[in-house]
């Protein structure tokens, strides 16, 4: 399976990686499902746009914990790594990542389409001003904003808000362009991002697959499935890769 999936990629003139929260688990960071998933801890309401208007000091102690404190300390693995390597060596055009957590960044890509936005930024929900994280203090919740005194927002999207148009519109012309398209570590669950590898089939590119797990692709759309770690898995492509 890998000889093939490793002749596409060398063949291939515009392949595009689609991570999920599996490729930052081997970072310490749990997914969202699963027995060990944040859903399972974790009440999701906490991350409901409405939900966070109403209860701010409740959704923010949750947010902090989980995202800040927690997370925060979180390092690129060498799956995030490999991905930048190989848009350095001129093998992958761009990531179209479903997480929050700037770690390809961190790693070293520079074509990062975020289509669930970035933690490592906040934004004002009154006079809509955006701050770096470390800019402000989350010691005293909810965070508020200097300047006007609204309730700040991590920069990321909340159950019931829209994906960022810029992320969204790059996203699907990078599916419609690739001939080979690297699905890492997602179940495809949440729309519309699970949808994008479907685009990218329909408009002519192959999916290869890294998961330890069947996802909702594999059995429908995957050309190739490559069943492990992404570490794993990608230190052997990137070791392969001429
Ligand atoms: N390497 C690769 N994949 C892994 C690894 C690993 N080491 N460990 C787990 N996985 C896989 C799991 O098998 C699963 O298929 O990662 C996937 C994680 O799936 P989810 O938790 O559903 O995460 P994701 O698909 O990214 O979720 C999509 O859901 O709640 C929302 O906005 C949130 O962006 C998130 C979206």
């Amino acid at each position: 399976m890998i000889y093939e999936a490793l002749g596409m990629l060398n063949r291939s003139k515009y392949t595009t990686a689609f991570t999920g929260a599996g490729i930052s688990v081997e970072s310490g960071i749990p997914p969202f499902r699963g027995e060990d998933g944040l859903w399972s801890k974790y009440d999701p309401i906490v991350l409901d746009i409405d939900y966070f208007h109403a209860n701010p000091l409740k959704s923010w102690e949750m947010i902090k914990e989980i995202f800040y404190d927690f997370f925060g300390k979180a390092r690129p693995n060498s799956a995030h790594k490999a991905l930048a390597s190989m848009e350095q060596r001129g093998f992958l055009k761009n990531v179209i990542t479903q997480n929050i957590d700037n770690l390809h960044q961190e790693a070293g890509s520079t074509e990062v389409f975020e289509f669930h936005g970035n933690s490592h930024q906040l934004l004002c929900t009154g006079c809509k001003r955006y701050f770096g994280l470390g800019e402000l203090s989350l010691e005293t919740l909810p965070v508020v904003c200097p300047d006007c005194n609204s309730l700040i927002k991590p920069d990321f999207i909340f159950f019931g808000e829209g994906i960022p148009p810029v992320a969204y519109r790059k996203s699907i012309e990078a599916a419609e362009k690739a001939d080979v398209f690297l699905v890492i570590g997602t179940t495809g669950e949440i729309m519309p991002a699970s949808q994008i590898p479907y685009h990218a089939k329909s408009s002519g590119a192959k999916i290869i697959e890294i998961n330890p797990n069947p996802s909702n692709y594999t059995h429908t759309i995957t050309d190739v499935f490559l069943q492990g770690k992404a570490t794993e898995v990608m230190g052997d492509i990137l070791a392969a890769l001429v």
